[in-house]
């Protein structure tokens, strides 16, 4: 019994690194902030991507909106990324800094529908 408390103990420090890891700026720098993505979303993708929640359709007719994209099963930050940071056919070339684009990758990830 006193040995699994001491090994318990001795773990807690590695615990609590883990735990401050995941709850501060790295978690945030690989996950995006979502909330300005949103705020780019709204004002440099909504020209032509329905971007809301709620939108149905897009501004643009052969723009997929966001809800659609995420909602492409296996679709992850790095798929957006690359997609972001591949020249579109129909989309010009919005440059983006690589935070903007994880930002607005994060973003677009929370539309996906929990199941
Ligand atoms: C001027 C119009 C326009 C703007 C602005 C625009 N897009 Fe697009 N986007 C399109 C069109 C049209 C398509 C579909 C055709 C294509 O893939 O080129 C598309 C496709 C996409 C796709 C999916 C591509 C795929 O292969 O499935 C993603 C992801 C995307 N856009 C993200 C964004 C983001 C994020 C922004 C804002 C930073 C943005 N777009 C701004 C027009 C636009």
């Amino acid at each position: 019994m006193r040995k699994t408390t001491r090994r318990a103990a001795a773990m807690l420090p590695l615990v609590m690194a883990v735990g401050a890891l995941l709850a501060g700026g790295a978690a945030a720098q690989e996950f995006g902030d979502v909330k300005a993505g949103r705020d780019l979303a709204r004002t440099v993708c909504a020209e032509c991507h329905g971007v809301g929640r709620t939108s149905m359709v897009s501004p643009h007719p052969d723009a997929p909106t966001f809800r659609r994209i995420a909602a492409v099963p296996g679709m992850t930050a790095i798929a957006i990324r690359v997609i972001l940071n591949t020249p579109h056919r129909q989309m010009p070339d919005i440059i983006l800094t690589s935070d903007e684009v994880r930002d607005v990758a994060a973003y677009i990830l929370t539309l996906k529908e929990r199941d």
